[in-house]
């Protein structure tokens, strides 16, 4: 999956992605990140990006950079791919509909990341092709929103996860109904007055399928 940020704080993703199960992706090529500087792409003398706002206090991501940096990439990758605009307001997700956006968003695509109030909304009439929230409460940073985004949908990519049972078998998955996992438990047997649910410990397979759907919370 190769994944198209524009930003102005890059470096904002890097540590996230430099450790854990993303590392893991990026260091077997099953997920690549490309970044952006908006920046770049302003044609101000001190390469600024935004403006006032018509009609309301604050500044605005202006739409001349951000186009410039949308059509660099079509022309980059040669093709038209998909644009994601993070937002706390549109299609608020939940592991059913986040299952859909692996497919639409078909391997490659682009996410803008804009900053101040928001940004001129042009770009979302003319390039933005889905509007994802991912809740209703709003965040500080599109950075932050795009991250978690990235996190499930690489999460997702074959091979990322070594252990697959864990996909099928998530909270939320379609086997467990869309419901919170089972409980879980180690050693020791007994901790403090707690001990191990007996059926765990028997071997039985079949029951111990059974206990799991019985134990969804
Ligand atoms: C400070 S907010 C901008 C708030 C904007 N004035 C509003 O009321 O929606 C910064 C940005 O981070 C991203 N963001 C914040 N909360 C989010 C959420 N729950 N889901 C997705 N993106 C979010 C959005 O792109 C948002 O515009």
């Amino acid at each position: 999956m190769k994944i198209h940020i524009i930003t102005i704080f890059p470096e904002s993703f890097f540590s996230y992605f430099s450790s854990s199960i993303m590392k893991r992706a990026i260091d077997s090529d099953l997920f690549e990140i490309n970044y952006y500087k908006l920046n770049d792409f302003s044609n101000d003398n001190f390469k600024r990006v935004d403006s006032k706002a018509y009609g309301m206090h604050g500044q605005v991501i202006s739409a001349e950079p951000l186009s410039k940096a949308i059509d660099f990439i079509f022309q980059k990758v040669w093709k038209k791919i998909p644009v994601v605009y993070m937002s706390p307001s549109w299609d608020l997700l939940n592991q059913e509909k986040i299952e859909n956006y692996y497919e639409k968003l078909n391997w490659e695509f682009i996410i803008i990341c804009g900053h101040y109030e928001w940004i001129d909304q042009r770009i979302i009439d003319i390039y933005v092709d889905y509007c994802v929230s991912i809740w209703e409460f709003v965040l500080s940073s599109w950075e932050l929103a795009a991250q978690v985004f990235i996190d499930w949908l690489v999460r997702n990519i074959p091979w990322v996860l070594w252990n697959i049972q864990s996909l099928e078998e998530d909270s939320f998955s379609k086997k467990f109904n869309r419901q919170k996992e089972y409980p879980v438990y180690t050693k020791p047997e007994i901790f403090m007055w707690k001990k191990v649910p007996e059926i765990l410990l028997s071997g039985n397979h079949k029951k111990i399928e059974e206990w799991k759907l019985d134990n969804l919370t």
